[in-house]
């Protein structure tokens, strides 16, 4: 497409001709593929039945590749967002904060517009919306800037084990600073010990972060009962919704919520846009990471990107308009997959299943390593976690706080779901893993073992 594009640069006798033209062109192109993705999750298994040997995807012009099941770590792009960005990407090229024209008065009207879509997800202010590059900046900056703030006074800060890495990170740097952090531990079902939290609320607790949805297991959190004691404390709430907003129903004053992070990327927007909520009344007051022309009421400087917000606010007006469609259908594949899963020997489901949110499942496949059931399932793009920790082949923490061992931590696969899925995706996946890990456990001694009804736990293991 890009030669095409450059040939169109040169033969325009305008720019806004090319920019008229670019944006009919890619649009159409758009809505073509919003129609067979409809068509894709309408279709009944039998029909769509995809061939064993032919599992890949093809449904782009960037070649075959892996059914996509790692929702997690990111989702595609609506094609409805595309839409919505490209104009900023040709002829509404105004910088937002130029208040001297009309070029920065039409897209500094848009971006509003986009942040009020974002807020009207969580019930909020449009004016406490905060857009920044994404999840990690939110927490980064929610987390430092509250504790910074009111770190003359206030020196800890409560959150737990199974946060996402830039959580975790931004409370070491704080200890590095001198502040104390209390990380709280969770059960074997994931979930913190909410008179475990109170317990642990002191007189200089500035903060409690606490995730709403965990990106592994897909264990959500009681955030309302969290909310209820840290307003009961006079302790701020900052909760990681990356995976949770427009995912699950959230509303920042019901439940008590004075920061929460938002990642565009994860709700079919694009990339390198996120937003922090942070509250107006009673306000909460924060020390800013990125300092400069002042934006985002000084808590965020530097010149927003048009066409992220934009897409970002078209993806948060989306979520709103399908939210119980996209529930009940995730729901619907998601216990078609955990059943037929779970129909296998030696398998357990990772986390709450009460609690818990349907698109992401986490499944254990006893004596069987998880890196070789991924290399076996080449036809198949998941993770065995995080997108961060799963490169590094260490098991995941957020499994060994749940208590599993390094055996159980290894080999697990997290499957996630989300609104383009197809159910005959699920159907091949299913049959995949069932021929995969019966192939699998076949290679493995350990599960001869057991088969020979072998005691494991009783055998004495040499050392080397
Ligand atoms: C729970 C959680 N928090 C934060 C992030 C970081 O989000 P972003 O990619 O927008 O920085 C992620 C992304 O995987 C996440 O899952």
């Amino acid at each position: 497409m890009l030669p095409e594009v450059a040939t169109n640069i040169l033969k325009a006798s305008s720019i806004r001709l090319f920019a008229t033209n670019a944006a009919r062109a890619t649009s159409q192109t758009a809505v073509n593929r919003m129609a067979s993705v409809t068509e894709r999750k309408k279709k009944p298994t039998e029909e769509a039945h995809i061939n064993f040997k032919n599992a890949y995807r093809d449904d782009s012009k960037f070649g075959k590749r892996p059914i996509y099941l790692d929702m997690q770590a990111t989702t595609p792009v609506d094609p409805r967002v595309l839409d919505k960005m490209l104009p900023f990407l040709t002829g509404l090229y105004g910088n937002p904060h130029s208040s001297t024209h009309s070029y920065g008065w039409e897209t500094d009207k848009e971006v509003e517009k986009a942040r009020k879509n974002v807020a009207d997800v969580i019930n909020a202010d449009p004016r406490e919306i905060i857009f920044t590059s994404g999840a990690t900046e939110c927490n980064n900056t929610a987390i430092k800037g509250v504790a910074r703030f009111y770190g003359k006074t206030k020196h800890h800060i409560i959150t737990t084990q199974t946060e996402h890495k830039c959580v975790l990170d931004s409370c070491r740097h704080l200890q590095d600073e001198g502040f104390e952090v209390t990380y709280l531990p969770v059960g074997t079902d994931g979930l913190i010990d909410l008179e475990e939290l109170e317990k642990a609320i002191r007189k200089d607790t500035c903060l409690v972060s606490v995730m709403a949805v965990n990106n592994e297991i897909g264990v959500m959190q009681p955030i309302e009962e969290i909310g209820r004691i840290c307003k009961k404390h006079k302790v701020f709430f900052h909760t990681d919704c990356a995976q949770a907003y427009g995912k699950i129903p959230l509303d920042v004053n019901k439940m008590n919520i004075d920061l929460m992070s938002i990642s565009s990327h994860k709700i079919y927007g694009p990339m390198g846009i996120g937003a922090l909520y942070v509250r107006r009344r009673p306000r909460v007051r924060l020390e800013p990471l990125i300092n400069g022309g002042g934006q985002e009421r000084g808590l965020r400087s530097g010149t927003l990107a048009p066409p992220l917000v934009c897409g970002f606010g078209e993806a948060a007006r989306l979520i709103r308009e399908e939210f119980d469609d996209d529930q009940a259908y995730i729901g619907k594949l998601s216990s078609k997959l955990t059943n037929s899963l779970l129909s296998l020997p030696y398998t357990q489901f990772n986390g709450s299943k009460e609690h818990h949110f349907a698109g992401c499942v986490n499944v254990s496949f006893a004596y069987v390593e998880g890196e070789s059931l991924l290399m076996a399932l080449k036809d198949v793009a998941l993770s065995s976690g995080s997108a961060c920790t799963s490169a590094s082949l260490e098991p995941s923490y957020v499994l060994h706080a749940l208590g599993a061992d390094d055996a159980l931590a290894h080999s697990s696969i997290r499957f996630g779901i989300g609104r383009f899925t197809t159910e005959a995706e699920i159907d091949y996946v299913i049959s995949a893993i069932k021929e995969r890990v019966t192939f699998l456990r076949e290679l493995s001694p350990l599960y001869e073992m057991v088969q020979e009804g072998i005691d494991l736990s009783t055998i004495q293991w040499a050392g080397h």
